[in-house]
């Protein structure tokens, strides 16, 4: 057994969550191998799977699995047959319940533009070296904040925004840790001009950005930012922004990379990192092997940096995944001529 080995918790979840996350762990795999270390993965169920193998969208023991794991790969929840099932049944709060139990505040959503990929529906010159990362708080605000409900008679629902500075400052600080490593930008997204969250944010990330001299910080307003990112996405670097403004954001960022189907995340802060694609489980693809499987894969290859500390894996698996691309390998959302999820594994795999 190598010296370097690396306990995986897996939770596929539904739609195609099964199949990207058997990509990815044929990737991760042939990475062990070509680097010298060992992975064992175990899988639980999630969401839907969740509530059809244990009548709850985060079983016991896959909580328990997870906060004894190295690090978690997640595939996607989601099922439209749960759709109609009360808050606490729904798989999408499985996954919720899980981000908060990891305490892994801090999402980090890479979005790359990787040449060669065309299917952009914008003019190729806009997203050519589109190189950004979103960190979204991601346990905490509108997601979380209580009271939270529907009156008695549901004639009206309520949630409610609700963000401590020490929240605040603990995301804010992993981004400008990030913008100081990068090219040593910020922009932190906010609603100052209408919300007191949003004000106590932006005077928390000015209080801060006191400390880290070597990056310069700009703040936006969410609907301003919506714009900004699509007419001049090269300007950023870093973007610091609360749970659901980071949510949208993040869809949003996903054209300028080309496919939703691209996108990784970590989910960082707690003592077990969540990687998962910022995809959903697209339910109307699964069990076709015509879902991309990059999202997932590079989730992987940043569970590889983050929580395994192998960054020359990740670098590579990142590096397959471009050469791959480049080579005009794709699944369909990518165009034509299209590949399956699996066949495009194997390539980014037979790259390493
Ligand atoms: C995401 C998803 C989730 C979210 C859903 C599935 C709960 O949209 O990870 O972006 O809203 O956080
Ligand atoms: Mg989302």
């Amino acid at each position: 057994m190598p010296e370097r080995h690396y306990r995986l918790c897996l939770l596929p979840g539904d739609g195609i969550g099964p199949e990207v996350i058997a990509a990815a762990v044929g990737v991760l795999e042939a990475a062990a191998q070509r680097f010298g270390f060992a992975i064992q993965t175990a899988a639980y169920p999630v969401g839907g799977a969740g509530l059809q193998a244990a009548g709850d969208p985060l079983p016991p023991a896959t909580l328990e699995a997870a906060l004894a794991a190295d690090a978690v790969l997640l595939g996607a929840v989601g099922a439209p047959e749960f759709d109609c099932e009360p808050p606490a049944r729904k798989p999408e709060t499985g996954l919720l319940r899980l981000r908060q139990a990891l305490g892994a505040f801090a999402n980090l959503r890479p979005i790359r533009h990787v040449p060669g990929v065309g299917s952009v529906p914008l003019k190729d010159e806009l997203a050519a070296g589109v190189d950004f990362i979103i960190v979204r708080e991601l346990t905490g605000g509108i997601y979380f904040g209580r009271p939270r409900g529907f009156d008695p008679d549901r004639r009206a629902g309520f949630n409610t925004m609700r963000y401590e500075i020490a929240e605040i400052e603990r995301v804010a600080r992993v981004a400008f840790a990030l913008a100081a490593s990068r090219r040593g930008k910020l922009a932190s997204v906010d609603k100052a001009n209408v919300l007191e969250t949003s004000q106590l944010w932006r005077e928390t990330v000015n209080r801060l950005a006191g400390e880290y001299a070597g990056v310069a910080l700009e703040h936006l307003y969410i609907d301003n930012a919506a714009m900004q990112i699509l007419l001049r996405p090269r300007d950023f670097d870093v973007i610091v922004t609360g749970n659901l403004f980071g949510d949208i954001l993040s869809d949003e960022a996903a054209v300028l990379a080309g496919s939703l189907g691209l996108l990784p995340s970590a989910s960082l802060g707690g003592p077990v990192g969540l990687y998962e694609p910022v995809h959903g489980s697209a339910p109307a693809l699964a069990g076709q092997d015509v879902a991309n499987p990059i999202g997932a894969i590079l989730s992987s290859a940043m569970l590889l940096r983050h929580s395994c500390r192998e960054p020359q894996a990740a670098a590579a698996i990142e590096q397959a995944v471009d050469r791959a691309l480049a080579e005009g390998l794709r699944t369909r959302d990518l165009g034509a001529p299209a590949i399956g999820c699996r066949a495009l594994a194997a390539a980014v795999a037979a790259r390493l």
